[in-house]
């Protein structure tokens, strides 16, 4: 069976998820080998069907590093939970732009190595699908890996907050290049997003009328520092507007990342507070804290988007793709969501998905 040929743009803490991952399940046999995973195989994908050729990265500790070592260097901090093998894969220079900002100058060092063609080695290396794992705040760097995904012919799957599946301009350039495209913002495995919008949607199919409701974070990765200083808001707007449309009436809804703690390291504490009323007025609240490790949130749904990628591929099919953009993403493009304010259900996102994966292989 071909190998599904992955590049990482970013090896910071998701791309130590995802390379210990594939580890952690390559050599799975047994059922019970795969648990925690959604999909142990997708379309007839199993885990050891993914291959990294390639990866890039700015910061002096990874640079020229083989990508076994890179993902455990400073400042990454997800934790080891397979011994990764030298893989071969040295991770190149890829120009900085808007890649660090402030806050994080100060843990990341910049490698003085040349810039590498990025394009070029994506060809040499016959990757197929280039996955954008940089901070949030790498609005700039994001469009320009964008660029050389279209140059070298490859699918690009952007994890992260900045539009680009969601902006119809470059869904548009991806059509016309015959190319498939998903994103943006990745959904966790077991996110406060997700328990949010289950939480919300449970209770008002039960007659309850919310008040008012927040979900607030604290996460002491690199990302929850950048996400501090540069993405807040944008964050804050994305996640808010993916809760609201849970519910079928407006309320009052906060839903953002808040603060860095670093003696967190890579943990994520979010807080949930949900107030409503329900029969003759009662009220009800729930107060909630839930604790998860980052990075690894991210692995699970990156083995499924990549394999889903790898079947658009093989089908030919081009721009951004919704049925994956809707299960995968906390802010697929505008014709994937409902009315102003609403997006597909989980269920229905989940559902599509699975009819995609089940029609085209
Ligand atoms: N569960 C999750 O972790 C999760 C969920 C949803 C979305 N995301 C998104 O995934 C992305 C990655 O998250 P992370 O925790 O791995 O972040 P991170 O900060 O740990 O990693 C980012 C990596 O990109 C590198 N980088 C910075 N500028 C670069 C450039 N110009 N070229 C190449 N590399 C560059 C950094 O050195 C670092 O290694 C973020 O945008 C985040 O919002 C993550």
């Amino acid at each position: 069976m071909p190998k599904i040929k992955v590049a990482l743009i970013g090896v910071g803490n998701c791309a130590s998820a995802f390379v210990q991952g594939l580890q952690y399940y390559g050599k799975s046999e047994k059922k019970e080998d795969y648990t925690g995973l959604r999909n142990p195989s997708l379309g007839g994908l199993a885990p050891i069907d993914i291959q990294i050729v390639a990866a890039f990265d700015v910061n002096d500790r990874k640079v020229g590093k083989d990508l076994a070592e890179a993902i455990f260097a400073m400042p990454n901090n997800a934790p080891k939970v397979a011994e990764v093998p030298s893989t071969n894969i040295v991770v190149n220079k890829g120009p900085l732009l808007d890649g660090v900002g402030k806050a994080t100058r100060n843990v990341v060092q910049i490698s003085n190595t040349p810039d590498s063609d990025v394009a070029k080695i994506l060809k040499e290396a016959e990757a197929e699908i280039v996955v954008n794992l940089l901070p949030s705040g790498a609005t700039e760097a994001s469009q320009w890996y964008a660029e050389q995904a279209l140059a070298a012919g490859c699918a690009f799957v952007n994890a992260t907050p900045n539009f680009i599946a969601s902006d119809a301009a470059w869904a548009k350039r991806f059509e016309e290049a015959g190319l498939p495209l998903a994103g943006d913002d990745l959904v966790d495995q077991v996110g406060s997003t997700a328990l949010h919008k289950t939480l919300l949607r449970l209770l008002s199919m039960n007659g309850v009328r919310i008040t008012e409701t927040y979900q607030l974070d604290v996460g002491g990765g690199t990302e929850s520092l950048d996400t501090l200083d540069r993405t807040r808001d944008a964050k804050r707007a994305i996640k808010t507007q993916s809760v609201a449309s849970s519910l079928p009436y407006k309320t009052e809804v906060v839903a953002g990342s808040t603060d860095y703690v670093d003696f967190l390291l890579n943990k994520r504490d979010s807080y949930f507070w949900i107030s409503g009323v329900y029969f003759c007025n009662a009220p009800m609240q729930i107060d909630l804290k839930f604790s998860t490790v980052d990075a690894p949130n991210a692995g699970s749904v990156l083995f499924d988007i990549v394999r889903a990628m790898k079947i658009a591929l093989n089908k030919k099919l081009k721009g951004a793709i919704l049925p994956v953009c809707a299960y995968a993403f906390k802010r697929p493009p505008a014709w994937v969501r409902w009315r102003a304010r609403q997006m597909l259900p989980l269920e229905t996102a989940e559902e599509t998905f699975k009819r995609f994966i089940m029609e085209n292989t």
